[in-house]
């Protein structure tokens, strides 16, 4: 059949890409799947432009990792999303540790925004034809608790919520050509943290605050899929933003047998064909392709096989279930 992303962008669509990151970006056999023709059109990294690894001190930027997956994606004619400027995780001690006033911190966030996206809104392009190919950026990520309060980062805490329209200011200036979305988890069907998604955005909106999209991550359930997908999506879009599902992986109580397979076969049919559905939902990225790389096991014990390829880079059910959906 055709690979998943000519087939999308034959129906309309922008992507259907993955999250990659090292070390499996130096396996051969991953490379080799991963550059399949037509397979994959976007990536996202899954680690390498967080703040942990690209503002380790403060004032000082390393970018070599992320330099070389943005080489590698446009080798593999795949688009970018930048991921992810302003999150509770994956910071390095001297921002988690706190101890800042509104002001000092404030700066520091956009420090950090201007020098990240600053540096790939100028590198993430085409090296022959100078076309950019980055196209997306999640400028806050995971900013809400699931009951729709605001999550108590240090962001929050020390600035409160205007931490995150300082961040997508920021992000603007830096890269006026990027869509710049606000990314989370259980906001893809209707839900409280959902509607608090959608109330955020509305208000950013009315500020003048620049957003352009919502990113739904999409880290489901075996046989757990929303059935309020399209009606949410349709909810957001109505805001004058579009939508993308952005780390999708559909997770599974081991052991995978069978059955699991199939329902994990329904279950991205079934996300993937709520994307269809709505006319602002842009494109879906993967949270990785193959089951051998995938964060799932070390993060939700008992659980795995939660991606389309097992880990001998076997196309699984849930494969065609995408090709259906398209
Ligand atoms: C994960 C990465 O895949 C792992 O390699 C890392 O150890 C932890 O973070 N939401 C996000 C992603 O936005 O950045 C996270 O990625 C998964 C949850």
């Amino acid at each position: 059949s055709t690979p998943l992303n000519t087939a999308i962008v034959q129906a309309g669509k922008k992507y259907l890409g993955d999250m990659s990151d090292f070390p499996e970006l130096n396996d051969e056999q991953y490379l080799g799947t991963l550059k399949t023709p037509g397979l994959f059109g976007q990536m996202t990294p899954g680690n390498s432009m967080k703040w942990d690894a690209t503002e380790p001190t403060r004032g000082q930027f390393t970018f070599s990792n992320g330099d070389a997956i943005v080489a590698i994606a446009d080798s593999a004619g795949q688009i970018m999303r930048g991921h992810t400027c302003v999150w509770h995780n994956q910071l390095p001690s001297w921002v988690s540790s706190g101890g800042f006033s509104a002001e000092e911190l404030t700066e520091i966030v956009e420090e950090h925004v201007k020098g990240v996206v600053g540096h790939w809104a100028g590198k993430m392009r085409n090296l022959l034809t100078q076309t950019p190919i980055s196209d997306s950026w999640d400028v806050v990520n995971e900013a809400f608790n699931d009951d729709g309060t605001m999550r108590e980062s240090v962001f929050y805490t020390t600035i409160g919520e205007g931490y995150i329209a300082t961040a997508f200011n920021t992000a603007r200036a830096a890269d006026p050509n990027a869509k710049l979305y606000i990314n989370d988890y259980n906001i893809e069907g209707t839900s409280a943290k959902s509607t608090a998604m959608i109330n955020l955005v509305k208000s950013l909106k009315s500020q003048g605050v620049p957003i352009d999209g919502i990113g739904l991550q999409g880290h489901f359930i075996l046989g757990q899929i929303p059935n309020t997908l399209v009606q949410n999506m349709q909810a957001m879009t109505a805001l004058g933003v579009e939508v993308a599902f952005t780390e999708v992986d559909i997770r599974v109580e081991l052991p995978e047998t069978e059955e699991t397979r199939e329902q994990q076969k329904a279950d991205f049919n079934k996300v993937v064909e709520a994307c269809m559905q709505v006319e602002g939902c842009v494109g879906v990225t993967l949270g990785g392709f193959t089951d051998k790389y995938s964060w799932v096991p070390g993060t939700f014990p008992g659980f795995g096989a939660a991606l389309i390829y097992d880990e001998e880079y076997v196309a699984k059910p849930a494969y065609d279930g995408i090709v259906d959906a398209i």
